[in-house]
């Protein structure tokens, strides 16, 4: 099974978030069930120095966009066995961040037609599957249609598209359709493109791909909801006989509290009083006081409204105020948020220690350090976190939403059994008393925090799981003959 695997970004090489984690791990765990997976990204300048320096030119070509004609230089780089092709063009790469730019739609469009058009040029390798992630990637599956459809090369090639977070969608002025795309004539790709006055990328992969999958299975069946759907829902119902979700894993490699070089005390899984060390050391270095017996929270994200911190922003001061605890804060993001961290971080400073950065040292110290996660996001395709969490120990207190649902088995007080804690409406009270719950168990005593500890670590998180699904979905895609567009 040959897979190209098609992503903006991908860890070591670039990372802004769960994408990148994901693109860094599942093409190594596809390649161990036997799979050919490759991976093609955008050569970005912010890619650290010793992997640019081991990069090999393979080749490069002349390409139109629209009325523009770029270069595209094509490098290539083997990591951890698996072979990741590099799309070069300083123009549209040679930049600090991977995004946030106004011209990030012209920057994907180009990213798009560059790996449709390298691919006859690569050798020894033609992919039976082409694997596209959220809306940077979502016009491959437009265009292998609108442009290379006949082409005997191109035409039984299957196109994946797994929606990340369906509320990014790539949508532009819809002069773009000609100016970028040319296909302005193109009367069917410019209906299923359309969206009221522009245009929306991810809006047409989820009607020209040949799967779309989700991040968890609660988040593919919340997506066609009005609530969850950010205005795509319609389609996603039209299309859900191609609709599944596939639960992320972690990578046990880098997120492993028994071998993790970036913690103080490494500990195995169940030994958790090995965790007292790594929380003293915690303390220690965001000043806080060194107190074993008080519980230490913690929130390591993005600072996004998806993540829930309005309801953080209603119940800090209550919680601060009035319960013994201390909060570990680790991120970046919108200024409201970071403001208040700031904010509560000065009003409270024996309890509440920000750091506000990307910084991925001082997670791995806070997960071997914490003693709760939270995660009380309005919606949650999978989460990362709260899954890292749970290996080292951390219970995690998350809303009960798309992929925390579908990872975290609430707490129950008749039975003792449960994986973290969690609450159903986004409610900022209802997270305050989950809190506290929590809080109460954990002062009650180490059995019963312990248990949950237990069973939160024997949880299997590993790749494996998820890319046996994925290559069952290709081997099924490759079987099927290439079905004809539903007529709009
Ligand atoms: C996005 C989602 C997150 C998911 C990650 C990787 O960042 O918000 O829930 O875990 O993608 O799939």
């Amino acid at each position: 099974m040959n897979v190209l695997y098609a992503i903006f970004e991908a860890s070591p090489f670039a990372k802004s978030g769960g994408l990148g984690d994901v693109g860094g791990a599942l093409p190594e765990a596809l390649r161990e069930t036997g799979a050919d997976a490759r991976v093609i990204m955008p050569k970005h300048d912010s890619m650290p120095e010793r992997y640019k320096s081991r990069i090999k030119r393979i080749f490069s070509f002349q390409m139109q966009l629209g009325w523009r004609t770029l270069y595209c230089g094509v490098e290539m780089l083997k990591y951890r066995g698996v072979v990741y092709y590099f799309i070069d063009n300083e123009q549209y790469f040679k930049r600090d961040s991977l995004y946030g730019y106004g011209d990030d739609a012209e920057r994907a469009a180009f990213f798009c037609k560059a790996v449709l058009e390298c691919l006859a040029h690569l050798e020894r390798f033609k992919p039976q599957i082409i694997h596209c992630n959220d809306w940077h990637t979502s016009l491959i599956p437009v265009m292998l249609k609108e442009y290379f459809g006949d082409h005997p090369y191109y035409s039984d090639i299957k196109t994946v598209m797994t929606v990340h977070n369906l509320k990014y969608q790539g949508i532009i002025s819809r002069h773009c359709l000609g100016d970028l795309l040319g296909m302005e004539g193109h009367v069917a790709a410019r209906e299923r493109l359309s969206w009221g006055d522009a245009i929306n990328f991810l809006k047409g992969a989820l009607h020209y791909a040949d799967a779309i999958t989700t991040v968890s299975p609660s988040y593919a069946e919340e997506i066609k909801t009005p609530y969850y759907g950010e205005g795509l829902d319609g389609v996603l119902r039209w299309r859900e006989e191609c609709l599944s979700g596939i639960l992320n894993g972690i990578d046990y490699e880098i997120y492993s509290p028994s071998s993790d070089s970036l913690i103080p005390e490494t500990y195995r899984s169940g030994e958790w009083e090995g965790k007292a060390a790594n929380k003293r050391a915690l303390q220690g270095e965001l000043l806080l006081p060194l107190s074993p017996r008080t519980p230490l929270l913690a929130i390591v994200s993005r600072f996004t409204e998806q993540k829930g911190l309005d309801l953080v922003a209603h119940i800090l001061e209550e919680l601060l105020g009035s319960d013994d605890v201390q909060l570990a804060v680790l991120g970046t993001g919108d200024w409201r948020y970071e403001e208040m961290f700031y904010y509560f971080a000065d009003r409270y400073p024996e309890k509440l220690a920000a750091r506000i950065s990307f910084d991925d040292r001082m997670a791995h110290r806070i997960y071997a350090g914490g003693d709760m996660l939270l995660m009380p996001s309005k919606f949650e395709p999978c989460g990362i976190s709260q899954m890292i969490a749970m290996r080292y120990g951390m219970v995690p207190i998350v809303r009960e939403t798309g992929g925390l649902r579908d990872t975290v088995t609430p707490y129950s007080d008749a039975t003792g059994a449960g994986t973290g804690f969690g609450f159903m409406n986004y409610n900022a009270h209802e997270l305050l008393f989950t809190i506290r719950k929590a809080v109460a168990l954990y002062l009650d005593g180490p059995d019963g925090w312990r248990r949950i500890q237990d069973s939160a670590g024997a949880a299997d998180f590993s790749w494996k799981a998820s890319a046996r699904q994925y290559v069952k979905l290709y081997e099924g895609l490759c079987r099927r003959k290439r079905q004809p567009l539903l007529t709009l």
